[in-house]
């Protein structure tokens, strides 16, 4: 008895399992996997069969509310709930109505559903939508001469990768609008003697490449070492030239000088002597009533 209920409960489990994956092989059979570059517009048709009386749209975005599309034929009237204004019915003579996505955004990725009901019945057409955002890209120098290669806000994140091959840091940003920004550094200048680095960027939307010269080479650093060489001399020879100066003219001034300062000392001094004296008595003077409580 109790072995019957089992097998009865396998052999159900086994049946919904079995038409689980029927449906969910006619799922993916009708999905189409589409992609969009943010700021593109586009046309989805339906799948048509038959005399067409109601078309509806469901929309599943990744984030937020779904939107609904209804169309009916038979009165040529639209009922949108939730839909954004670049989404609509499109009417072409001759065809049937499709849904226009004008100027898509990120927020739009999500799950596109046709539904369409027909004299032949009802079909159903899936499309997957994934919004790309190029990367904003750019190369340049540090303040160390290293080369900088970034890819901002780019959906999916850029790959990054450098010519010669060699070591690089790379960093990564996340961005709410789902974006990401990527930041590479070349870390090995000095390691070859080519001086250009090539930055490469992968992306769906498009690849890219461009290359820098920030790196010093050989030729570079032995100007350079000549140049702080000669700096460095320079500098020698100019203060050894303002000490020579300056030892004559300490002779010069230690005979006029005394004179002239002495004087003006004791007068500053009496000056101030005198001052002193009456400030001293007129800061004393109210101290004589010492306030009373
Ligand atoms: C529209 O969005 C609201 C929430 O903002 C939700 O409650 C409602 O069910 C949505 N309507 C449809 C038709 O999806
Ligand atoms: C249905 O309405 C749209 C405008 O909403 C119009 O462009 C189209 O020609 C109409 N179609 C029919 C069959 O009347
Ligand atoms: C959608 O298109 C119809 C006609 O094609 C137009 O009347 C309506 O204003 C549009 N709606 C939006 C939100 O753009
Ligand atoms: C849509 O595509 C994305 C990847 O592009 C995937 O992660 C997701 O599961 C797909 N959704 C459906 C319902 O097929
Ligand atoms: C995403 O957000 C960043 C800043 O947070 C902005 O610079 C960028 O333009 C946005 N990208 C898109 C496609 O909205
Ligand atoms: C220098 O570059 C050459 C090719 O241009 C390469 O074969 C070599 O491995 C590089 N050396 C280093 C240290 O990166
Ligand atoms: C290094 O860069 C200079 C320009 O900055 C260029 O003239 C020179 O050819 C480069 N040297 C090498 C080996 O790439
Ligand atoms: C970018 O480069 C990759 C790898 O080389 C290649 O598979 C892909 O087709 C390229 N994409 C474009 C848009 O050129």
């Amino acid at each position: 008895m109790k072995a019957g209920t089992n097998m009865k409960i396998a052999g159900k489990t086994v049946l919904v399992f079995v038409l689980l994956s029927i449906t969910m092989v006619m799922t993916l059979a009708g999905s189409n996997i589409m992609s969009m570059t943010v700021g593109d517009s586009s046309v989805l048709t339906c799948l048509i069969k038959g005399q067409v009386s109601m078309l509806t749209w469901t929309i599943t975005p990744k984030v937020g509310d779904p939107c609904t599309l209804v169309y009916r034929i038979d009165t040529n009237t639209t009922y949108r709930a939730n839909c954004s204004d670049n989404i609509n019915l499109t009417f072409r003579a001759g065809l049937a109505p499709a849904l226009e996505i004008q100027q898509v955004e990120i927020a739009q990725e999500g799950i596109y559903l046709c539904d369409v009901a027909s004299t032949d019945g009802n079909f159903r057409r899936m499309y997957n939508l994934t919004v790309l955002a190029p990367p904003r890209l750019s190369l340049y120098c540090d303040e160390q001469g290293s080369p900088v290669c970034e890819a901002a806000v780019g959906k999916p994140p850029a790959q990054l990768s450098w010519g010669p091959e060699s070591s690089s840091t790379a960093e990564e940003e996340h961005h709410d609008n789902r974006t990401v920004t990527v930041l590479s550094k070349f870390t090995a200048c000095s390691t070859n003697v080519s001086n250009v680095t090539t930055c490469m960027v992968f992306h769906p939307a498009g690849n890219w490449s461009q290359s820098i010269a920030c790196c010093p080479s050989e030729k570079n650093s032995f100007f350079l070492h000549i140049g702080i060489i000669t700096c460095v001399l320079i500098i020698i020879t100019l203060l050894a030239a303002i000490c020579y100066f300056k030892l004559h003219s300490d002779r010069l001034c230690h005979k006029t000088k005394p004179p002239e300062i002495a004087p003006i000392h004791s007068q500053q001094a009496n000056k101030s002597g005198v001052e002193g004296k009456i400030k001293e008595a007129s800061e004393t003077k109210p101290q004589l009533h010492p306030p009373n409580l």
